[in-house]
C-alpha cells in the first residue's frame, strides 16, 4: 500500500516529455491541449499531487515539491511557446501580401455640433464683432420679468398670445415664453450704453406641428444708448443678414404690435432661395424674419433707465426658424427630436 507506485513514469521523464511536446507544438490549440493534459483538472500533475498523501511520510515532501516544480516549469514553457507562435504568426502576416499596413484604419465615430449650436455660434461671432455682449437668463422665470416688466400687465390681452406654462399656483413663476425678459435683467445689471444678445430656449404650451414646438430657441438683441434710432436698428439687422446669407438682402419693415416696443415692426427679408416665389416664402418672395422695435419707455423705466436720456432698440430673432431656413429643415420637431439619423447629417 505504501510502496511507491510505478504506474507513473519518473518526474524527470515526465518533464522531458512535456517540454519536448510543448517545443514542437505548432498551434495554440495544440498548446491548449497540452495544458489540459498536464496542468488541467485530473491531469498528470493533479494525479501526482493527489497521490502524495498516500506515500510514506518521508517521501511526501519531495514528491509534492517535485510535482510543483514540474508544474511551474511546464507552465513557463507553455507561455514561452505561445509568445513564440504569436510572433511567428505576426511576422508571417507582415510578410504576406494579405497584410497592408498602409491601409487607412476604420475612422472612429465622432459627434458633431447640433445645427442650432452651429447657427448660435455663428450669430454670436457676428454680434460680438459688433461689440455685443452675450447674456443669458433663467428658463424658469419670474412672471414679473416675462410680462409686467415688459409692459404686459396681468389683464393685458397680449398675454393670450403667449400660451404659458405656469410653474406655480400663485402665478409668479413661468417657463419663459420668450428671451425678452432678459432685456430688463440686462438693464438692471449693465449701465447704458450697452449692446447685448441673449440666445436661449423658450417654451410655449402649444399643440405641436411642423412649424410649432413647445420648446424652441430665440435670440434677443438689445441696444441702449444716447440717440439710438430706427436707422440703427435697420442698419444692424441688414449687416447681420449680409453675414448670415453672404449677400445683401432687401428688407422691409411692416408695423407690428408688441407691448414692449413702440413703434414695433416686423422685419421681412427678400427670400434668399428664389426670385419668383417658392415653398419657403409661400410664393410671396418675402420671409418674415424678425420682430423688432424701439424699446418702450415703460420697459426702460422698469430697468431703471431714464427714457428722457436713453433710447434703444430690441429684436427677437427666431433661432429655430433661422436654423431651419439655413439648413432647409422642413419640420421644427426634428430640431429637438434627438433622432441620430437627423443629427448625423450636420
Ligand atoms: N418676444 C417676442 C416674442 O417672442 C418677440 C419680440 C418682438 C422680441 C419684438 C423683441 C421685439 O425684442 O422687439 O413673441
Amino acid at each position: 500500500m505504501h510502496e511507491p507506485t510505478q504506474a507513473q513514469p519518473a518526474l524527470p521523464e515526465l518533464l522531458n516529455d512535456g517540454l519536448a511536446r510543448v517545443a514542437t507544438a505548432r498551434t495554440t490549440d495544440e498548446l491548449r491541449a497540452l495544458e489540459r493534459e498536464f496542468l488541467g483538472k485530473g491531469g498528470v500533475i493533479a494525479t501526482l499531487l493527489a497521490a502524495v498523501p498516500s506515500l510514506p511520510a518521508e517521501q511526501r515532501r519531495a514528491a509534492g515539491q517535485g510535482a510543483n516544480e514540474l508544474k511551474s516549469k511546464l507552465a513557463e514553457a507553455l507561455a514561452a511557446r505561445e509568445r513564440e507562435l504569436q510572433e511567428q504568426h505576426l511576422s508571417a502576416e507582415l510578410a504576406g501580401a494579405s497584410f497592408d499596413p498602409t491601409l487607412p484604419a476604420t475612422p472612429p465615430r465622432t459627434g458633431s455640433l447640433h445645427p442650432l449650436t452651429q447657427v448660435t455660434r455663428e450669430l454670436e461671432a457676428i454680434f460680438t464683432s459688433m461689440g455685443y455682449a452675450i447674456l443669458d437668463g433663467p428658463e424658469v422665470e419670474r412672471a414679473y420679468y416675462n410680462f409686467e416688466a415688459l409692459n404686459i400687465p396681468a389683464d393685458h390681452p397680449a398675454r393670450e398670445m403667449h400660451d404659458t406654462f405656469w410653474c406655480d399656483r400663485a402665478g409668479s413663476l413661468v417657463l419663459r415664453t420668450h428671451t425678452s425678459p432678459v432685456q430688463v435683467r440686462a438693464m438692471e445689471r449693465l449701465k447704458p450704453p450697452f449692446r447685448a444678445i441673449v440666445p436661449g430656449k423658450v417654451f410655449r404650451q402649444e399643440t405641436t406641428d411642423a412649424s410649432h414646438e413647445h420648446t424652441f430657441h430665440q435670440m434677443e438683441g438689445l441696444v441702449v444708448g444716447e440717440g439710438i434710432t430706427v436707422g440703427h436698428l435697420i442698419g444692424t439687422l441688414k449687416t447681420f443678414l449680409r453675414e448670415v446669407f453672404r449677400r445683401d438682402l432687401e428688407v422691409r419693415l411692416r408695423p407690428g404690435y408688441f407691448p414692449f416696443v413702440e413703434p414695433g415692426f416686423e422685419l421681412d427679408a427678400r427670400c434668399p432661395f428664389c426670385t419668383k416665389g417658392c415653398s419657403v416664402c409661400k410664393q410671396s418672395t418675402w420671409i418674415e424674419l424678425c420682430p423688432c422695435g424701439m424699446v418702450h419707455p415703460n420697459v426702460l423705466r422698469a430697468g431703471g433707465i431714464d427714457p428722457e436720456r436713453w433710447t434703444g432698440f430690441a429684436f427677437g430673432l427666431g433661432l429655430s426658424r433661422l436654423t431651419m431656413l439655413r439648413y432647409r429643415i422642413d419640420d421644427v420637431r426634428h430640431l429637438l427630436g434627438g433622432d441620430l439619423r437627423f443629427l448625423e447629417q450636420f
